[in-house]
């Protein structure tokens, strides 16, 4: 079978069940966008089978957003977008889609929902490669669900052929089958074409079920899938937590493959497009946000929050570290307890041990910023930048003003507040002289 593939995505609902204002698909998870990661099985699977086809996503419910943002993912592979204004139903959208001119050019159409994150090209490729084998027209992956609530229920007859019950339309009996709809369908285009406009809103809720497509009589078939996380939908926030977490440790077990060291894979939260070099660790309560990458060797300690930040190697961080977004932190530094770091770029080898603000700097190689260090970058109005060369020694409680700029190899006594540029070797001491009366603790301890 050498034909186009067309990969529609359902994504048109409201996920009026989460009650968030977000459109479902829009939703932050792992770092990305709910519908993101049903893009990318798609987007795989077109590349892996190498087949020529498009992704078709049907949008509605906030429609511009939507379309907005799968656009902006500069996906591989030849998109459309099909409207479908109202929502009437699963088996609706697909009579919209059929009556695009690209419906025609395609000889099968795989169906996912974009609710259901966890689905891998593999599985869409073995579904498709069924359909193939099988000479049937239409497939459903089905899995097992101890409790299969709010599922559409596989109700198998004597032959290949089964058709779905959705859980407002079973029967007592029907609601004890335990084998589930997962929402992953292939079909033969022409399948489609026949049998899509024959399906009825003759139900309950009104709406036209895409699941009513499949009949004992007709050449279809129910593929059970083992193990059944990979079909998780999110209609909840509780099955968002689930289905996060799922997705969470996917990605720390792909971590631990390529050599980096988990040391808690509970409390530990890294979003799905994080980096870190082989020989990395990790330890408990760290989160890593966004795009973010470590080098190899790195040593991330307990409590520290990464986001959008770039680390080489051999860097230490933490414990109780956050370095926020823009954070580039060279080679071999040390970035230790509760130091906050925001817009800066240190170069290798530099240190900041210990309750410190760096924020909008940049710091030279090997400088060592001691304790209690803050770089005021803020006048009320705008952020102004901290610059310190290399190889320089900036004592305890040490204030920069920013803007602000000290030079290479300059030394600074601690408790200095500095609102003055500095050249390379200077040294500056700006507090107060220390006074000191003999014998006057008197005044002011009792007993003495
Ligand atoms: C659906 C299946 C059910 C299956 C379950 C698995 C139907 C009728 N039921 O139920 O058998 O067990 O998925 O997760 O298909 N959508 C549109 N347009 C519409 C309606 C829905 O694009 O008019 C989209 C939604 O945005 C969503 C997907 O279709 O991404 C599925 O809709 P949803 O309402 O979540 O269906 P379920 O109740 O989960
Ligand atoms: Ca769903």
């Amino acid at each position: 079978m050498a034909g186009k593939i067309g990969l529609i995505l359902l994504a048109a609902g409201k996920g009026q069940r989460m009650g968030l204002d977000t459109p479902k698909p829009l939703v932050d998870i792992m770092g990305r966008k709910l519908i993101d990661y049903p893009l990318r099985a798609c987007e795989g699977f077109l590349k892996v089978l190498g087949k020529s086809g498009y992704i078709g996503v049907v949008v509605g419910h906030a429609s511009d957003v939507v379309a907005q943002h799968v656009e902006s993912l500069g996906l591989g592979v030849p998109l459309l977008f099909i409207h479908q204004r109202e929502q009437r139903g699963t088996a609706h959208a697909l009579k919209v889609y059929a009556e695009s001119p690209e419906f025609k050019e395609v000889e099968t159409v795989i169906v996912a929902c974009a609710d259901t994150p966890l689905i891998g090209s593999a599985h869409m490729g073995k579904l498709f490669k069924f359909l193939e084998k099988s000479g049937q027209d239409a497939v459903a992956a089905s899995f097992t669900m101890e409790d299969p609530k709010g599922h559409g229920r596989i109700v198998r007859g004597a032959g290949p052929g089964f058709c779905i019950v959705e859980e407002g339309e079973a029967s007592s009996k029907e609601k004890t089958i335990k084998e589930v709809n997962s929402g992953l369908y292939a079909f033969k285009q022409s399948f489609l074409a026949k049998y899509l406009p024959r399906i009825a809103n003759k139900n309950k809720s009104g709406e036209y079920y895409l699941t009513d497509i499949f009949r004992q009589e007709l050449p279809v078939e129910a593929v059970h899938f083992f193990g059944n996380s990979i079909f998780k939908g999110v209609n909840t926030m509780e099955e968002l937590h689930d289905v996060g977490c799922a997705l969470r440790l996917r990605k720390l077990s792909s971590l631990m493959e390529k050599g980096v060291r988990i040391l808690d894979k509970n409390s530990t939260f890294i979003h799905e497009d994080v980096l870190i070099g082989r020989g990395s660790t990790v330890g408990p309560h760290c989160v890593i946000e966004g795009k973010t990458v470590i080098g190899e060797g790195s040593t991330i300690k307990p409590g520290s929050c990464i986001i959008d930040s770039t680390l080489g190697q051999g860097v230490s961080v933490g414990p109780y570290a956050h370095l926020r977004s823009g954070s580039n932190v060279g080679d071999n530094c040390r970035i230790g307890n509760f130091v906050e770091v925001k817009q800066s770029f240190l170069a290798q080898g530099v240190k900041v041990s210990h309750l410190s603000y760096v924020g909008d700097a940049t710091i030279g190689e090997e400088t060592n910023i001691g304790c209690g260090f803050i770089t005021c970058n803020y006048d009320g109005q705008e952020k102004h930048r901290s610059i310190i060369g290399r190889q320089s020694f900036i004592g305890s409680d040490t204030q920069l003003i920013a803007p602000v700029k000290i030079g290479d190899r300059c030394f600074v006594a601690s408790g200095s507040t500095i609102n003055q540029d500095m050249e390379d070797g200077d040294f500056a001491i700006a507090r107060s002289r220390q006074v000191t009366k003999k014998g006057g603790s008197k005044r002011f301890l009792k007993g003495n």
